[in-house]
């Protein structure tokens, strides 16, 4: 018994040792995130900034008995620059959520000045970490805080992350729902970006090549319009809050795996990436590998269907607006 709770002890402590902070702890996203972040044993500091309950949400999940101290902050007494300091990662679920009828580009005139104002508090505060962000519409808010680290000559653009893990997530699920397997098993990759049509999962590339057309067809459709799904069945009351948190979570744990030296740490996310700047896109998601500076390669997208290759060909003329989108609102709104 005691041998047991011995090595225990020293797997946990023998783990590196990350400073989290969570941008919107409090909402329904950072509520769950915060917990799941509390029980990674990587996690030694666990900061959760709002402009609300910062401080109740984190002495409730301090008292879980994990290896991390967890302070809250409001944005009383600096406490934005505080639960910065010093973060190796940065979660940003700050932000509105979609309603019923909207599209996540609905969100843009809220939720692009909240990305910006703690972006620049990243860039001054923690310029080195890996900043991962889940406020939407993410295909903007991503060349936002791009933009924003740009002009302030602190841009490592191998630390900045689009969140897409929900959309790898729902493919999982949605593909073992049609086939009839076991969804922990399934693993599907999802690129492009992360609203509508620009989600593209490649079905090909997993074990179920061959479904018939319209099988396929409405499984691509319940992958790129899964978010709506859940912002109806809220009715008013938000968008997906559980699933993402745990979506974060994954990707978050990635992100310190890689961090901490750990090998083949792959995860799909809208990146800066060359796959396709020639053309025009500056951000583009696809599987990543990770590693101790963040991005250490940026994969190819593999061999494609037709089918595929036009839903990429379609996905890439949003993608360039809603970039364009981001990168002016900065270029204005300085
Ligand atoms: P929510 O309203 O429940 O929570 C948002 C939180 O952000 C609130 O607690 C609010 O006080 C806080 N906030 C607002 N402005 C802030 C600021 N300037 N600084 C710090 N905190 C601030 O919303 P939610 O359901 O948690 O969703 C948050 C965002 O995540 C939305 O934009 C939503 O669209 C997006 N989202 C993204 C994905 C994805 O896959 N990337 C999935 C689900 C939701
Ligand atoms: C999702 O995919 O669930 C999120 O982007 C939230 C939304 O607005 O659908």
């Amino acid at each position: 018994m005691f041998a047991k709770f011995a090595t225990r002890q020293f797997s946990s402590t023998a783990s590196s040792a990350y400073k989290v902070s969570i941008l919107g702890a409090a909402g329904g996203i950072g509520q769950p995130l915060s917990l799941l972040m509390k029980l990674n044993h990587k996690v030694t500091k666990l900061s959760l900034y709002d402009l609300r309950l910062g401080a109740g949400v984190a002495t409730d999940i301090s008292h879980i008995p994990t290896n991390s101290v967890v302070k809250g902050y409001g944005p009383e007494d600096d406490g934005l620059s505080k639960a910065l300091e010093g973060a190796d990662v940065v979660l940003i679920p700050a932000g509105v959520p979609r309603k019923p009828g909207m599209t996540r580009d609905d969100l843009f005139n809220t939720n692009a000045s909240i990305v910006r104002d703690l972006a620049k508090a990243c860039a001054d505060h923690c310029p080195n970490a890996a900043i991962c962000v889940i406020s939407n519409p993410v295909n903007s808010t991503v060349p936002i805080v791009a933009e924003v680290l740009k002009s302030k000559n602190v841009y490592n653009p191998k630390k900045l992350f689009g969140v897409t893990t929900l959309d790898v997530l729902r493919a999982s699920r949605f593909l073992s729902e049609v086939v009839g397997t076991n969804p922990v098993h399934e693993h599907v990759t999802v690129v492009g970006g992360h609203s509508g049509i620009t989600i593209v999962p490649l079905i090909s590339q997993t074990n179920h090549k061959n479904l018939p057309k319209e099988t396929y067809d409405a499984l691509v459709h319940r992958i790129q319009f899964g978010g709506d799904e859940v912002v109806q069945a809220k009715g008013g009351a938000g968008s997906a809050t559980l699933s993402m948190a745990q979506a974060g979570a994954r990707f978050a744990s990635a992100v310190l795996d890689g961090l901490a030296g750990e090998k083949d740490v792959v995860e799909p996310a809208f990146v800066d990436s060359p796959l396709f700047k020639n053309e025009g896109v500056e951000f583009f998601s696809s599987k990543v590998t990770l590693g101790v500076d963040g991005i250490k390669h940026i994969h190819g997208l593999g061999e494609l269907t037709n089918a595929e290759q036009e839903m990429i060909n379609t996905a890439k003329e949003t993608l360039v607006k809603n970039i364009e989108k981001g990168v002016n609102f900065v270029k204005q709104n300085p």
